[in-house]
């Protein structure tokens, strides 16, 4: 090999190091409903899936999820930003641990600890709102830091009965 193409492969590979873009991780892909995401924690990427994707018209369906937890969540927010056409049109943010005050069972997990979940969710909304949009999630901790990152992308024209 010449030395300028080490150079190059070299080069290659810092840049893949130094790049902290995660894959787009397809969820659904059907004639009426599209739904991706992608990790927009710099440090780690995460699995998110639904059983069927036709049952996202329900207010409750199956998700698989597993995150690899990089923080303790003695305490754990959530912050949701509604995006449409560049714009974030509403944000809503939630308390899901504090302590005496546990929303889920993950609740006080430590850092290195995995995460994994399988089974149903259910919306505190009737329904996933139609039309294209972009949610960005966001879970902190008590320190403030990143436990999770997410931008989904929905194209949803289901028809709700
Ligand atoms: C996530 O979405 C926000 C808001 O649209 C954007 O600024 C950011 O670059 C996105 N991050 C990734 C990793 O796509």
């Amino acid at each position: 090999m010449k030395i300028s193409n080490v150079l190059v492969l070299i080069l290659v590979l810092l840049y893949i190091n130094a790049s902290t873009e995660w894959p787009t991780h397809t969820v659904c892909k059907e004639d009426n409903l599209e739904i991706y995401y992608k990790s927009c924690d710099p440090h780690q990427d995460f699995a998110f899936s639904i059983d069927r994707c036709s049952d996202v018209s329900s207010h409750t369906f199956n998700i698989r999820a597993a995150i690899l937890l990089r923080h303790n969540i003695k305490e754990l927010y959530v912050k949701l930003n509604l995006i449409i056409n560049g714009k974030t049109v509403l944000t809503y943010s939630e308390t899901l641990c504090e302590p005496g005050h546990s929303k889920l069972i993950f609740c006080g997990k430590k850092k290195g600890e995995h995460l994994y979940y399988e089974g149903p969710v259910t919306l505190g909304i009737k329904e996933i709102p139609q039309g294209d949009y972009t949610v960005s999630a966001e879970l902190t901790n008590e320190d403030h830091v990143t436990v999770a990152c997410a931008n989904i992308t929905v194209k949803n024209y289901l028809d709700y009965y």
